[in-house]
């Protein structure tokens, strides 16, 4: 009876801890699904498999052997598991060289433990974990026409879709702009999935120094800017700067006046 209630608890534990959790990466680059059961155990004794939200298999293991076949196309030839961790309990799994084509897959890991032919811990759901994918935002593209007094700011080609602000900035604060100034539009590429998003400032009349794009990405969480700054009464531009986190590059496009 205690053995039952102990390996019930241990079930219990086990269904009832799973945390679920965010892989935010970059196309190309891998992402590693963290998940570690606990119990310490021979690899022979050892059984899981990890699927997406469609069922399709990206890793599966038995009793010592990585069952390759049961991995499905998308996943072929793209996931690694570690053998030397997994007597350890730890059944992560690297997914690499990922794709847009792998942002918001929901990917679960199912796992059981025997010791001969007693069950541990049966099969059962121990992991979850959501992956975004994301495509950097590297080129920022900042027009001002001081005639018609207003300023498009510009993002191609980028997964996600970029969310904008902007902000102007006075001799001794600076205030983000009311959306009603602000008219952006954002449209997907229906083959590759990348999104140009262009945002228009209608820039208030105002005793302002200078204004400023922000270009936040939701996956990587963080933000391109740039600023374009008037200077004695003459427009100077200013080399676009970022916050924090990916590389970024970005250039300033000196777009003629009439073009806009
Ligand atoms: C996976 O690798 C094998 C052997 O290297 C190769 O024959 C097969 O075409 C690859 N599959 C995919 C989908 O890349
Ligand atoms: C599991 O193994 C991977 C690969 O070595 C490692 O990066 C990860 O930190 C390990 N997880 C735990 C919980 O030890
Ligand atoms: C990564 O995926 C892309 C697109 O599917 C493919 O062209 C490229 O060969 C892959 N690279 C590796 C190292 O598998
Ligand atoms: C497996 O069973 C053996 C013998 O019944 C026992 O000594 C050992 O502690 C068990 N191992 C695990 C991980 O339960
Ligand atoms: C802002 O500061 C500059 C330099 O100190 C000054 O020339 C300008 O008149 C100031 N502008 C306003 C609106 O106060
Ligand atoms: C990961 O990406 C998702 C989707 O864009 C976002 O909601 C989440 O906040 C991101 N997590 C982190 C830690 O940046
Ligand atoms: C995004 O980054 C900021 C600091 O740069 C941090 O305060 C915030 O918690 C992060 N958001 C997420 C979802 O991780
Ligand atoms: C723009 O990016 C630069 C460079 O990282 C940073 O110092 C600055 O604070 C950013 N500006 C805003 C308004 O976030």
């Amino acid at each position: 009876m205690a053995i039952l209630l102990g390996l019930f608890s241990a079930l219990l534990f086990v269904s009832e801890a799973i945390f679920v959790y965010n892989v935010n990466s970059t196309i190309m680059d891998s992402a590693l699904l963290g998940c570690s059961v606990p119990v310490k155990t021979d690899l022979k004794n050892l059984r899981f498999y990890w699927q997406d939200e469609r069922k399709a298999v990206l890793y599966s293991f038995n009793k010592g052997k990585t069952m390759f076949t049961h991995v499905k196309d998308p996943y072929l030839n793209r996931t690694a598991a570690f053998t030397q961790e997994m007597t350890k309990g730890n059944i992560s799994v690297l997914v690499k060289n990922l794709t847009l084509g792998d942002n918001g897959r929901i990917f679960e890991a199912y796992a059981a433990v025997f010791n001969g032919s007693e069950t541990v811990m049966q099969t059962s759901k121990v992991c979850h974990a959501n992956l975004y994918v994301t495509v950097p935002y590297k080129h920022l593209k900042l027009a001002v026409n001081t005639k018609t007094m207003t300023s498009v700011c510009t993002l191609h080609g980028v997964f996600p879709a970029p969310e904008i602000r902007w902000t102007i900035h006075y001799n001794h604060s600076e205030s983000l702009v009311e959306s009603k100034h602000v008219h952006t539009k954002t449209e997907q590429d229906p083959e590759n999935y990348l999104y140009t998003s262009s945002s228009t400032l209608h820039i208030p009349a105002d005793h302002y120094r200078a204004i400023t794009c922000l270009c936040h990405n939701p996956t990587s969480n963080t933000t391109l800017n740039a600023t374009y700054t008037l200077s004695k009464g003459a427009a100077v531009w200013s080399l676009p700067g970022r916050t924090a986190g990916l590389i970024v590059a970005a250039a300033v496009l000196l777009t003629a006046l009439q073009q806009l």
